[in-house]
């Protein structure tokens, strides 16, 4: 069955699109399943580095065809400037190589204004989200008010339906938030203009997938942000609005299940979170400038979306083992390794304590993670810099217990492990 599907395992930003962009190359579509332009994939080949929002980052490679699916909610003005963007790198993106599903539903500049005011109501308490209109958008989704791609095809119909939505707004805004009403007719005309520009990638992507996988074509589902930020399986409330776990895939891609072959988590080699809510083993001071970084490298720890530092620390395997159970992993891929050279010891959370009982599973989930302390192992570090490793046999013997250690505490293989940001900087493990 050939459907492989990559999964973050973490809060986001564990490295997923130089995986992606990895596996891309042996495969015919590359689909997006979940989320929006809050997500913020890098990829870096040669000289360019590419930090895509929403289009899947497997469209780098010259031989797929990229899909975007209907769990995705797509704003108009942030695709066509992305298709721009590639365009004058090289990358022609064209109605051929681009499907939008019809039914993905739009975020318009009404869903942007609701998430900073909902975001400036909520003060200390805020979600602390990308302010991308991601939560707004997809509450008028289940709130059966969304707006969809399928929609911007009939121009008259589209405006009165844009118009009425921005009404819907003002009256939050001006009523419940204490905000300055939006200009209808301004939004009506922007949205037409990328109506124009948008129709002819909008296409059956259920159907064009369905036919693919039959006829053994490979299918590459692309998840954005991690297990989690899942709505029904993350850190509730500090989530995202959409299902980034695997299941996401068949939803957001309207395929039917039993098609999957490999699921890959993909995990960070420490643990990394922006936005607020529960963090257990996270890092102040020393530790965690130094893992993540500067600030001045595309691949240190500052949110490719938003631009802020991005909360760190040591790597949970309570809460992997959690997302290797609720995505049905079958293997994992753990990028950054070489961010903990000459780190020794390294640390690594195989269990919590709380009030004098040691846990190594959530009784309630991840919501509630007030209270766990967590219990360390002490594992040696390596001083050798790994960025040059290409096989097992190059990494240095405490990096591969390390490895061995995850594989163990997970219960799934290991499968490939990145050592730095360049696509061939990857260990493949047989
Ligand atoms: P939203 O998705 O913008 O509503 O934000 C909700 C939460 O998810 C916030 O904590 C964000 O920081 C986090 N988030 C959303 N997208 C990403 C991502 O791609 N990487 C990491 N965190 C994300």
């Amino acid at each position: 069955m050939p459907l492989d599907i990559v999964v973050g395992t973490q809060w986001g930003d564990e490295g997923k699109g130089r995986f992606v962009d990895l596996l891309a190359a042996e495969a015919d579509y590359v689909a997006r399943y979940n989320g929006g332009d809050n997500a913020g994939h890098t990829v870096t080949v040669g000289e360019q580095t590419f930090k895509l929002h929403l289009t899947p980052s497997g469209v780098i490679q010259p031989g797929t065809i990229g899909v975007i699916g209907n769990g995705v909610v797509v704003n108009p003005s942030v695709l066509i400037q992305e298709i721009d963007s590639l365009l004058k790198a090289g990358i022609e993106i064209t109605p051929q190589r681009l499907l939008i599903s019809y039914a993905a539903h739009l975020i318009t500049p009404a869903h942007l204004a609701l998430d900073r005011a909902q975001e400036a109501a909520l003060g200390k308490g805020k979600i602390g989200t990308t302010l991308r209109g991601i939560g707004p958008a997809y509450t008028s989704k289940v709130s059966r008010k969304g707006l969809r791609m399928v929609d911007m095809l009939d121009r008259d119909k589209f405006m009165l339906a844009v118009r009425s939505h921005v009404q819907v707004v003002n009256e939050q805004l001006t009523n419940l938030l204490d905000a300055e009403p939006l200009d209808a007719r301004q939004i009506e005309d922007e949205l037409s203009r990328s109506a124009s520009h948008l129709a002819p990638f909008i296409a059956d992507v259920s159907t064009v997938l369905t036919d693919a996988l039959g006829h053994g074509r490979r299918v590459l589902a692309e998840g954005a942000q991690g297990t989690l930020l899942d709505l029904d399986h993350g850190t509730y409330p500090f989530v995202t609005s959409s299902n980034p776990t695997a299941a996401g895939a068949f939803t957001g891609l309207g395929l039917g299940v039993g098609y999957e072959e490999r699921v890959i988590g993909v995990t960070k080699a420490f643990q990394s979170r922006v936005g607020s809510g529960p963090f257990p083993t996270e890092l102040e001071g020393e530790m965690a400038l130094r893992l993540r970084g500067t600030g001045d490298q595309p691949w240190d720890e500052y949110g490719t979306t938003t631009g802020r530092p991005r909360r760190v620390g040591w790597l949970d395997t309570v809460l992997l083992r959690y997302s290797t159970r609720i995505n049905g992993l079958t293997e994992l891929a753990l990028t950054k390794l070489d961010i903990l050279s000459g780190l020794d010891p390294i640390q690594i959370c195989s269990a919590y304590r709380r009030a004098d009982q040691t846990y190594t599973e959530l009784p309630f989930g991840p919501s509630d993670l007030s209270g766990y302390e967590p219990i360390y192992e002490q594992l040696p570090g390596w001083q050798a810099d790994i960025r040059h490793a290409r096989s097992w046999e190059h990494l240095p013997q405490a990096a591969r217990a390390y490895i061995l250690r995850i594989e163990k505490l997970c219960g799934v293989p290991i499968r490939l492990v990145s050592v730095g940001p360049e696509r061939e900087q990857v260990v493949p493990i047989a």
